[in-house]
């Protein structure tokens, strides 16, 4: 099935297929082709150019996009999004002065979702994340990654696992699972952390892994949580049995994670809030790519990422939503590329380019996805009539998506 989109008012983040990411300063420019054509079979993008070398060819439907603007789907390389209900409470608690670290003291924060998330069914939980699923494609998301993390336990650990599985198959947007089962410490194990670890090392990830349950492996290293030592059994671990490190750290503390990670090689390292000049030296000698999260510093109050100390290092940077339901309860890309603009000093263009092609790479998917390139999937979003790409952070409140196609397909949002 071929489909023909013509009279684009500008199609955006044209790449060649040898760009699998940008960093600091290339994401200053986002490319971009005025009066432009796409053409798509199946679910393969398979040429674009100017109109005016549209080629005369006979298709199955054709879209004019007059006045509009075509850009490759978001790249949500950081989310929680099977979890079970919501933690409201917890966000009143903190209007009326609680920090999320006391609420979490508390028995707040993670182990109050993974005792919500005991009680639920696979069936339940399921049908709460896919909504979740199905909310973020209709605002643009066509890539996600799902961390596990919510059930500290074996058997509810892999029914996470298996919930994402689930969506993976049953959606056509790309799913990656990440096993984060050292996210807190349960308390059975509160003054037994080395034997919560142990467990994970020697039991949880061989399993995982023989399963075919995950791609990544995570831990959440902070001070209170994992530590240093902790996190690098983890990322030991998970490595000999195949899975590749992303890490959560320097959320509230920089005691040297940003160092073992990029040391142990981790594709990236995710939050950043607090970041030192010797963390942002590792960082610019290493492979490892930063990613910012910006909804979890609007909501939590806390600092954001230090964008701009890090792009202009010459560092690539990565926009992700870390959609959850403690720090971060949106997974709405567009809000995302809009705070990097107004809170972080991001350019539109380097907050696009965050959103897609580095978020790609944050998943290790930038040769299928994240920019409209020939031979790449079809998976792009069609703006509503706007002036200029700049009206997406610039309108924050307003949803400028007419439609999203993903894999070839629209999703159909009205
Ligand atoms: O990325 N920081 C650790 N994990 C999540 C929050 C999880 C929660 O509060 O439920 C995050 O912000
Ligand atoms: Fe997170």
């Amino acid at each position: 099935m071929k489909i023909l989109f013509k009279n684009i008012k500008g199609l955006l983040q044209t790449l060649s297929k040898t760009k699998t990411y940008l960093k600091g300063f290339e994401m200053k420019k986002l490319s971009q082709i005025n009066n432009a054509y796409l053409l798509i079979n199946n679910d393969e993008i398979i040429d674009f150019g100017k109109m005016n070398s549209c080629p005369k060819i006979e298709v199955d439907e054709v879209v004019d996009a007059k006045g509009k603007f075509i850009l490759p789907t978001w790249c949500d390389s950081h989310t929680h999004i099977v979890y079970s209900g919501s933690r409201e409470e917890e966000f009143v608690d903190r209007i009326a002065g609680s920090t999320y670290e006391e609420i979490t003291k508390k028995g707040g924060g993670i182990l109050n979702s993974a005792k919500k998330l005991k009680k639920t069914s696979f069936e339940q939980l399921y049908k709460e994340s896919s909504k979740r699923l199905e909310e973020v494609m209709s605002l643009g998301t066509g890539a996600i990654e799902i961390k596990s993390g919510y059930g500290l336990d074996l058997l509810e650990e892999i029914k996470m696992l298996e919930v994402i599985d689930k969506l993976k198959k049953n959606y056509p947007a790309s799913i990656q699972a990440t096993f984060l089962a050292a996210h807190a410490i349960p308390s059975e194990y509160k003054n037994k952390k080395k034997k919560y670890v142990d467990q994970i090392v020697n039991e949880w990830i061989p399993i995982v892994s023989k399963k075919n349950l995950a791609k990544y492996i995570d831990v959440f290293c902070e001070k209170g949580y994992f530590e240093i030592k902790e996190t690098r059994l983890i990322i030991e671990a998970g490595k000999r049995h195949g899975l590749i490190p992303k890490i959560h750290v320097n959320q509230f503390n920089s005691f040297g994670g940003v160092a073992l990670c990029t040391k142990m090689d981790s594709l990236t390292i995710d939050h950043l809030e607090v970041l030192t000049n010797k963390d942002l030296e590792a960082i610019k000698k290493s492979n490892t790519m930063p990613v910012a999260l910006p909804n979890c510093s609007f909501f939590l109050k806390i600092p954001y990422t230090p964008a701009r100390k890090i792009i202009d290092q010459n560092i690539p940077l990565v926009l992700a939503s870390d959609y959850n339901p403690g720090s971060a309860p949106s997974g709405n890309m567009n809000f995302v590329v809009s705070l990097a603009c107004t809170k972080m000093g991001m350019s539109p263009e380097e907050a696009i380019n965050a959103a897609t092609i580095n978020g790609a790479h944050a998943m290790g998917l930038s040769k299928e996805l994240g920019s409209i390139t020939k031979g790449k999937k079809a998976n792009f979003i069609i703006t509503k009539t706007i002036k200029s790409y700049s009206m997406i952070p610039y309108a924050f409140g307003s949803n400028l998506i007419e439609d999203v196609y993903i894999k070839g397909k629209s999703i159909n949002i009205s």
